[in-house]
């Protein structure tokens, strides 16, 4: 394989960038050249593609969000997109690609690897949202910042003694709150993988305030309730003044930390290395912190584990 493309798809996720910079230069090292696929899949459909080099991808290894920009493309899924996309791909000699993004993006790239485009999926978003992988690129970046904003929550909710009840992203996994919400110290944790029960939440506040405390977080994923509904719901339980925070989409900024930059960087790497050999139909994952590599169709169909051990000290330890 002579030239490859690349592209980032979906939400955006901070160290895409660095997973960019990995690919073109492990290219460039095996003879290879890159193209880079604008927006997504659109980018393939529009024909938007640029020529990478090592110094395009110079000085974007700190930046957050996506220097090759990304998007949703609903005509990639329908037969007439793919039709185009394989059609681009070989109009601009792009015999490989590698797709940064998540699940959906993964689904995009089987289909172009069954139009035969060899495609490599790198697992990229905020929400370690991924049944194939232990860690998707931007995970740590985006824990770092909720507890960064909740710890300024605290200072405020201490304060007043109130009861902070924050949203946080998830896209249906209860990774990002759970982690979060043990390393704030959380009072609750609401997550998609239990059963929503606001009694159970307002319980677990009475309990802990017989305990002596008088200010208090609810770290809440997104999709499972209307914050604001349960912040009331918690103050005219408990009369404790209540507010509620959605985080929103500072979740999916700032400088990648070093975590994302390094397995970016590594992910990329391998992606290219598989590509050099021929071998598409494939994704990088994370195992056992070592990076793996599995069929598409295998990764796809993987169940998403819930990480009950630390949710159960989560709860055990926050009295
Ligand atoms: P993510 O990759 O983060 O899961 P999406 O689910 O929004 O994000 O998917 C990103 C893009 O991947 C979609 O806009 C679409 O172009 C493509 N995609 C998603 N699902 C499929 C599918 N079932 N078949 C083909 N392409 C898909
Ligand atoms: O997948 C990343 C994510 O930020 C999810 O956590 C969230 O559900 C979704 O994307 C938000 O998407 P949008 O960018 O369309 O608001």
């Amino acid at each position: 394989m002579k030239t490859i493309g690349v592209l980032t798809s979906g939400g955006d996720a901070p160290g895409m960038n660095a997973a960019v910079r990995s690919i073109v230069r492990s290219a460039e090292s095996k003879g290879m050249t890159v193209k880079g696929v604008m927006r997504g899949y659109n980018g393939l459909i529009e024909n938007n593609i640029v020529d990478l080099d090592i110094r395009s991808v110079s000085d974007i290894i700190q930046r957050g969000g996506t220097a090759l920009f990304t998007a949703r493309c609903p005509k990639f899924k329908t037969e007439e997109g793919i039709r185009e996309a394989i059609e681009s791909c070989k109009a601009n000699g792009i015999e490989g690609l590698v797709v940064i993004g998540g699940d959906g993006s993964f689904r995009g790239a089987r289909d172009l690897s069954l139009g035969g485009i060899p495609c490599i999926g790198i697992p990229g978003t905020i929400d370690n949202d991924i049944a194939s992988t232990e860690y998707t690129i931007g995970f740590d970046t985006a824990m770092n910042t909720v507890v960064e904003m909740v710890d300024k929550l605290r200072d405020t909710a201490c304060s007043h003694d109130r009861c902070s009840v924050v949203e946080v992203m998830g896209h249906g996994a209860g990774d990002l709150a759970l982690m979060c919400g043990l390393a704030v110290g959380a009072t609750s944790i609401v997550v998609p993988e239990k059963e929503y029960d606001s009694a159970k939440i307002i319980e677990k506040i009475h309990a802990t305030q017989k305990r002596g405390r008088n200010h208090f977080i609810v770290i809440v994923s997104e999709g499972l309730c209307d914050v604001r509904e349960l912040a009331k719901e918690i103050e005219t339980a408990t009369g404790i003044e209540s507010r509620a925070t959605i985080l929103g989409h500072i979740q999916r900024g700032g400088s990648p930390t070093l975590r994302d930059r390094v397995v970016a960087s590594k992910m990329g790497y391998a992606a290219v290395e598989l590509l050099s050999r021929g071998i598409g139909n494939r994704v990088i994952a994370l195992k056992d912190n070592k990076i793996v590599d599995y069929d598409i169709f295998e990764a796809l169909n993987m169940p998403k584990t819930f990480d009950e051990e630390t949710y159960l000290l989560a709860d055990t330890i926050s009295s």
